[in-house]
């Protein structure tokens, strides 16, 4: 039997068919994983996320219906001559969607950003080079965050002869330590000394599976990736709702997490104090996840405080930009460094930085976020809504709540 069921997920419609799975099914599941459809085996189902198609076009929504109505339709015994005959029509109802294509985001789809302003931090290299390079071929001045002022100035010029002379692109560079509550209060009350607005800011830098150490402030160091975005964040936020009053803005917080998140499923996530958040026993992976958690809870909270104060313009993401092929691996080498020879085997499984990019450049700069209110969401590439596991959907507001409050004590006492 087939069974259907529907749920509403971020506002958007969420269809879930499930399947009886057998060998008549084979060839269905290859052609949905050919379209890259997020398909997953739950409890001997197949069970196919139709949220992809949703974003297709009005044509592709018809094709979609006629390949639901087939599958409805399906005569009940799998094996009879007309089951095959409409199986086959219905596979090929998916290749045809195929060869239609989805329609991805293209680094050419960003707006011209002629007159707005925007933060990168980490932009000195992999993810964050190519953001800071992509706004600024598009017209914003763009602040690069760094902790080695001569990698980013290095990553400025290099920038600047990419883009050629004749685009003018104007990047600067403010001096930033993740590890350091203070220093990202610092770099927060430098830019707003130096602008009046900010338009985009983008929490990018930093680092995944280092050794258990502690920073200067007695925090985590992975740990740091949450506390020290936090700081920037929450010093910037007056600037922040400055530009979201001004005409025509639509500012946007744009939080990079990873699909490691997860990882905190493995951990007992404690929030409450120091030493919760500093707890060894999670092990490397844990501590990376439990860091690109915090990430998303800021984004959660950001919202959630933004839409309490009547704020409906500033547009908070998370974006997970996939496996993608940049120095992020080398805390990994530094846990386990008789990995290194298989570096070349892990660039030959992960995307390229450009292509990677682009997710954090569509929340960064598109306009279907505002089109599609994307708040508060979490989104995989390339550019597509995911629906966030319960520890991140965090639905009583504890995890989020006690590390925001824990952020701010931090603060208090180091910054
Ligand atoms: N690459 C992936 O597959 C992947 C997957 C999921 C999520 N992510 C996330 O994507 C983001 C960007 O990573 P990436 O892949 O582009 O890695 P990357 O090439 O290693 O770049 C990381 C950037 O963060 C900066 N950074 C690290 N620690 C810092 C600190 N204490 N203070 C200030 N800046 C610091 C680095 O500066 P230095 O150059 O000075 O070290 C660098 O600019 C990270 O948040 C990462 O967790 C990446």
């Amino acid at each position: 039997m087939t069974s259907r069921s529907t749920t509403i997920i971020n506002g958007q419609y969420l269809l879930l068919m499930e399947g009886e799975v057998g060998g008549g099914c084979e060839r269905e599941k290859s052609a949905i994983s050919y379209l890259g459809l997020h398909d997953r085996w739950k409890s001997g189902s197949l069970v196919v996320d139709i949220r992809r198609y949703a974003q297709v076009g009005m044509g592709k929504v018809v094709i979609i219906s006629i390949w639901l109505l087939l599958r409805i339709l399906r005569p009940p015994d799998a094996h009879s001559q007309r089951a095959m005959v409409m199986r086959n029509v219905h596979v090929f109802s998916i290749n045809i969607l195929t060869m239609v294509g989805k329609k991805e985001w293209k680094v050419t789809d960003i707006p011209d950003l002629s007159g707005r302003v925007a933060i990168v931090t980490g932009g000195n290299t992999g993810l964050g080079y190519i953001t800071v390079r992509e706004l600024a071929r598009n017209g914003a001045r763009v602040y690069m965050l760094s902790r080695t002022e001569s990698r980013a100035l290095a990553a400025i010029e290099k920038i600047k002869t990419e883009l050629g002379s004749e685009l003018k692109p104007e990047i600067e560079y403010i001096n930033f330590n993740l590890l350091s509550l203070k220093s990202a209060k610092k770099a927060a009350e430098e830019y707003m000394q130096r602008e009046q607005r900010l338009d985009i800011l983008v929490n990018n830098a930093g680092i995944m599976a280092t050794p258990y150490e502690l920073g200067p402030d007695g925090i985590e160091m992975q740990a740091c990736n949450g506390t020290g975005h936090f700081a920037l964040t929450v010093t910037l936020i007056p600037i922040l709702k400055d530009t979201a009053a001004m005409p025509g803005s639509h500012v946007r917080i744009v939080n990079i997490t990873s699909g490691g998140y997860m990882l905190a499923n493995m951990t007992k996530p404690d929030f409450t104090s120091l030493e919760g958040l500093n707890q060894k026993t999670f092990g490397t992976w844990g501590r990376y996840g439990l860091s690109k958690l915090t990430n998303i809870l800021l984004t959660n909270e950001l919202q959630k405080r933004f839409t309490a104060a009547g704020i409906n313009n500033i547009y908070c993401l998370a974006v997970h930009p996939g496996a993608v092929n940049t120095e992020l691996s080398r805390g990994l080498l530094e846990s386990w460094p008789f990995l290194a020879p298989l570096r070349r085997v892990g660039r030959m499984m992960t995307t390229n930085p450009d292509r990677g990019a682009l997710t954090q450049l569509y929340a960064a700069t598109s306009p279907e976020v505002v089109e599609k209110d994307l708040k508060a969401t979490l989104l995989f590439p390339i550019a597509q809504v995911e629906a966030k596991a319960s520890i991140a959907k965090d639905k009583d507001g504890k995890l989020g709540g006690d590390f925001w409050r824990l952020c701010e004590e931090l603060m208090r006492q180091k910054a």
